[in-house]
């Protein structure tokens, strides 16, 4: 069925990942990607596809409600996808404003653009706004357990206070005016063109330039990763067949220590491009470095629901999904480099002529 999508976000690690698979598998739905171009928003991630005929790039601010209405009118949007955040908890930690702002008031403007354009006007029939949420709103697990879409939230960290707020907002407009939303609700990703400062490509890049690897604490705590491709394949899933004002919980089945993903990390390099100069395995560069505050100790995610209910398994172990993830960057070093030294973000002047910003 031809859609209209607005997909929020677009030039982040997710939502590049999303807009490839819209272009590539649904040849009759028209993307439109609003992005504000954060620090985390990445032109260059669209290489290839920004030109597409089925691809619109507008940059712009979820918070902009008039924008957002205009967006609704003149591209008739029937379907929203929503990345669009402020998604580092270490950034939540020390500068928590822009989360509230983007994560909070930017969802509940873009809220309120659907139930003008959609529900005011009678046009919700077809219409669904898919709410791209995380398990960290569930808190945080002990040794044993798992996240399910009826565990209570219980977020703790800014980020996820920011997004647990935010998926109570997309839930009441279901509630209280009857909009077709959807949420969902992912462990962690990871996968091409995330930002280096998350935990698989931070470690990626400075074990490729001999520098020390931090990892926080004691290495022990626990996240469940999910390949990217699989999110996204997920969300579309739900999309075309979620049930209109349900959540859906979405993970990897993929429990690992952080240590044992920075240790792995270190074996996949050595072994795909050789020792360092020094002749020392990678591993002699982790080093252990002041816990963050408030740090979660546990996500693990049971995707029973999306699996009885949409038919949706991951497809790639974690093995296969760390093989692609650490041959792309490998790949791809022109675009690691140039989100190191700055110069991705000159790309947007000389891609559309911004030379006033
Ligand atoms: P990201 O930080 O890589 O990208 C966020 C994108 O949003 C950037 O392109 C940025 O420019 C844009 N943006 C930020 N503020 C904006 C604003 N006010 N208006 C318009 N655009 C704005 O994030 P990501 O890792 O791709 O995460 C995408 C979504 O998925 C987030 O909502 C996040 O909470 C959720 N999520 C992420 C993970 C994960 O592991 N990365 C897991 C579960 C859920
Ligand atoms: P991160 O990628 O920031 O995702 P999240 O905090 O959303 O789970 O971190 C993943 C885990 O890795 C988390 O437990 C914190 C830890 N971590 C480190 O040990 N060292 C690092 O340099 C970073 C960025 C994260």
């Amino acid at each position: 069925m031809k859609k209209t999508v607005l997909v929020t976000g677009g030039c982040g690690f997710i939502g590049v990942n999303f807009v490839r698979l819209l272009l590539e598998a649904r040849e009759d739905w028209q993307v439109i990607n609003l992005d504000k171009l954060t620090y985390a928003g990445n032109l260059q991630s669209l290489e290839g596809v920004a030109d597409h005929p089925r691809h619109t790039f507008i940059r712009g601010d979820i918070c902009d409600a008039a924008l957002i209405d205009a967006l609704f009118t003149e591209h008739e949007i029937d379907t929203v996808v929503h990345f669009a955040a402020e998604s580092h908890v270490d950034r939540s930690i020390t500068d928590p404003d822009a989360f509230v702002r983007t994560n909070v008031f930017g969802t509940f403007t873009l809220l309120e653009g659907a139930r003008k354009y959609w529900l005011d006007q009678g046009r919700d029939s077809n219409c669904r706004f898919l709410h791209v949420s995380t398990d960290e709103v569930y808190g945080s697990l002990g040794k044993t357990g798992y996240f399910t879409e009826t565990t209570r939230y219980d977020p703790r960290s800014p980020y996820s206070a920011s997004k647990a707020s935010s998926d109570h907002f997309v839930r009441a407009y279901f509630h209280t005016y009857g909009l077709p939303i959807l949420i969902t609700n992912c462990s962690n990703n990871y996968g091409p063109y995330q930002f280096p400062e998350k935990l698989i490509p931070l470690v990626l890049n400075n074990a490729l330039q001999g520098k020390p690897l931090p990892v926080y604490g004691d290495g022990g705590n626990v996240r469940d990763w999910l390949y990217v491709r699989d999110h996204c394949e997920a969300i579309v899933r739900v999309l075309e067949h979620g049930q209109v004002g349900e959540a859906y919980n979405i993970g990897g089945h993929n429990e690992k220590k952080n240590i044992e993903v920075v240790e792995l990390l270190c074996d996949m390099l050595d072994a795909k491009v050789g020792l360092p100069a020094n002749g020392k395995p990678r591993k002699t560069l982790i080093t252990f470095v002041k816990d963050r505050l408030g740090h979660d100790r546990r996500y693990a995610i049971d995707a029973g629901k999306i699996d009885r209910e949409l038919d949706w398994r991951p497809k790639y172990t974690f093995e296969q999904g760390m093989e692609k993830t650490v041959d792309w960057y490998l790949e791809n070093k022109k675009w690691s480099e140039s989100v190191m030294d700055g110069s991705y973000q000159q790309y947007y002047a000389k891609m559309y002529d911004w030379s006033q910003d």
